[in-house]
């Protein structure tokens, strides 16, 4: 086919469909979001599906999509992390949790192999059937089969479901257990390289048998593959995008660090650096300075602090929503700075404290600096929808949601039922709940600093649950990708290139949503 070579926009088009610089400054003195402004559409050659997602959030950490999961307690724990990272984003474990504990999430992801379990639900031999019956009952397991292992990990049975019965509930588990001997297991070495694949052929070949244990050679019990989750894998895998991954083929994971304060207000820079010290010792990939205000001497001296003593860490630092606190940030060794102040779904920064700019103008003059600077930008908050995301592209490296990822499968927290309709808890690291339980810092208000405010800037909120974290972004980079190829840009850097804006009125704001019908499917996004 030839190609017809296409000159930028001309005319009427280049006058009323305006390019980011002139945009925003024509918006003057009006700030802008989401819902503001629209993109032109341009010739295109690209098909969505061909439209190339991968982004960089420093020369070290490269993302298949440009999607974080938030730094928050109801967001992002290791479970979040993987299934971001498997899907091609970025998941930042939220620092509401003893530091240790933060450092084990760390690691879960990094040792994570999909399909296989590594910390199995295991029993003893020498319990009872009525104890196991007791534990499925309180921990709610919907399964009822177990590995039996000894004192030292040592694998010695299996407990298959169909002895795990009232009627045996004063038997020991040893003298019902299928025994060690009668087990087909497979070796660790045979199989980490490839889960799936081992266990594809493991359960081709032996008919019938529906768990592969996997033991070290020493006869530990290392893992459990089920067959329903091969199944499942192997027939998602065709969907599935790919994973982001470290250059040891780890999955890659970020954290946020909490500038920890003495009682005077400084920072307790040892408490600091030993924290991301283990946390590197994890082989994480990237550490998040998360604050409300990221344009203050503290926040600068702890990403210097870590700078300094990390040269090769990929450093997140923010938030702001000003050229000279992105400047501030890239001087003090940030490689992408986080933008948003005030624009998340369950904020209150701007009703309690009166500042923060609406996100899209935000995103702009932040860009200004970034580019400047050679830092990466990373839009934080405010995100409803795939087409806000492509808006957010225009300017920025990625986007980090939280709202969106809240009523996931893969989010911490408890599934609660409200007239027949289910729910998860959401709610603000600002808010009075999430502050009494460890994020106090970042808002300003740690006890053990004399400095602290005094109102909380966050609601705690809940989500209606939105199934898996796969469903959610596969629409969400569906709609990224169907912007791309409205703009003809096969990757995010010619997205950013090629935007041209326009602003919406109420009106048009109305007419961008379904109107004057009675819907009857079941959109979600
Ligand atoms: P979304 O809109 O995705 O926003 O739900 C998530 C982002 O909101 C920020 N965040 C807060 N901002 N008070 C605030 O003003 C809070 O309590 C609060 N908690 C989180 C944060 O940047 C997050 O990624």
């Amino acid at each position: 086919m030839t190609k017809v070579a296409q000159p930028s926009p001309s005319g009427a088009d280049a006058e009323f469909y305006l390019p980011a610089d002139a945009f925003f400054r024509a918006s003057l003195p009006t700030a802008l979001t989401f819902d503001d402004v629209s993109l032109a559409t341009l010739y295109s050659e690209i098909l969505p599906k061909d439209a190339d997602t991968a982004t960089a959030l420093s020369d070290a950490l490269r993302l298949q999509i440009p999607i974080i999961s938030s730094d928050m307690d109801t967001v992002t724990e290791s479970r979040m992390a993987i299934a971001m990272a498997l899907n091609g984003g970025l998941g930042l474990i939220h620092y509401n949790m003893p530091a240790k504990d933060q450092v084990k999430e760390v690691a879960r992801v990094k040792r994570h192999i999909h399909g296989l379990i590594q910390d199995p639900i295991t029993v003893t031999p020498d319990q009872l059937i009525g104890d196991v019956l007791a534990m499925i009952e309180t921990k709610r397991f919907a399964f009822s089969t177990f590995p039996v292992v000894d004192a030292d990990g040592r694998l010695v049975g299996l407990l298959s479901g169909n002895v795990v019965k009232e009627r045996y509930k004063s038997k020991a588990v040893a003298a019902v257990m299928t025994p060690r001997a009668q087990l087909i297991t497979e070796k660790e070495s045979a199989v980490a390289k490839d889960p799936i694949k081992a266990a594809d052929r493991f359960f081709s070949t032996n008919v019938g048998l529906n768990k592969m244990l996997v033991v070290d050679a020493a006869g530990r019990l290392r893992g459990l593959v089920t067959i329903s989750d091969v199944e499942k894998i192997t027939s998602e895998a065709k969907s599935r995008r790919k994973p982001a991954r470290d250059a040891q083929f780890r999955l890659v994971v970020g954290a946020a660090l909490s500038p920890v304060r003495r009682p005077d207000g400084t920072i307790d820079r040892d408490a600091v650096l030993t924290h991301v010290g283990h946390l590197v010792d994890e082989h994480i990939d990237a550490v998040a300075v998360s604050t409300a205000h990221g344009h203050t001497a503290g926040v600068g001296d702890v990403v210097k602090l870590v700078r300094q003593a990390f040269p090769d860490l990929t450093l997140i630092a923010g938030n702001v929503t000003s050229a000279a606190g992105v400047a501030f940030l890239a001087g003090c060794g940030a490689n992408a700075i986080k933008i948003g102040q005030g624009p998340g779904s369950i904020c209150t920064t701007r009703i309690v404290a009166g500042v923060g700019i609406p996100q899209l103008t935000a995103l702009y003059v932040a860009s200004t600096a970034a580019k400047k600077h050679g830092v990466r930008l990373i839009a934080d908050g405010g995100i409803t929808k795939s087409g806000d995301i492509v808006k957010a592209l225009t300017l920025a490296d990625a986007v980090i949601c939280g709202g969106l990822l809240a009523g996931c499968r893969e989010a911490p927290g408890e599934i609660m039922e409200i007239s027949g309709k289910v729910y998860k808890q959401y709610r603000g690291m600002g808010s009075l709940s999430a502050m009494k339980a460890g994020s106090a810092a970042r808002y300003g208000h740690d006890k053990h600093d004399q400095t602290r405010k005094v109102a909380a800037e966050g609601i705690e909120a809940l989500k209606e649950v939105s199934g898996s974290v796969d469903e959610v972004l596969g629409s969400l980079i569906g709609g990224v990708q169907s912007g791309m190829g409205y703009l003809g840009a096969a990757d995010l850097g010619s997205l950013r290139a090629k935007a041209r804006y326009i602003h919406v009125s109420s009106a048009g704001q109305k007419e961008a949503a379904p109107h004057d019908v009675v819907e009857v499917s079941t959109r979600k996004h």
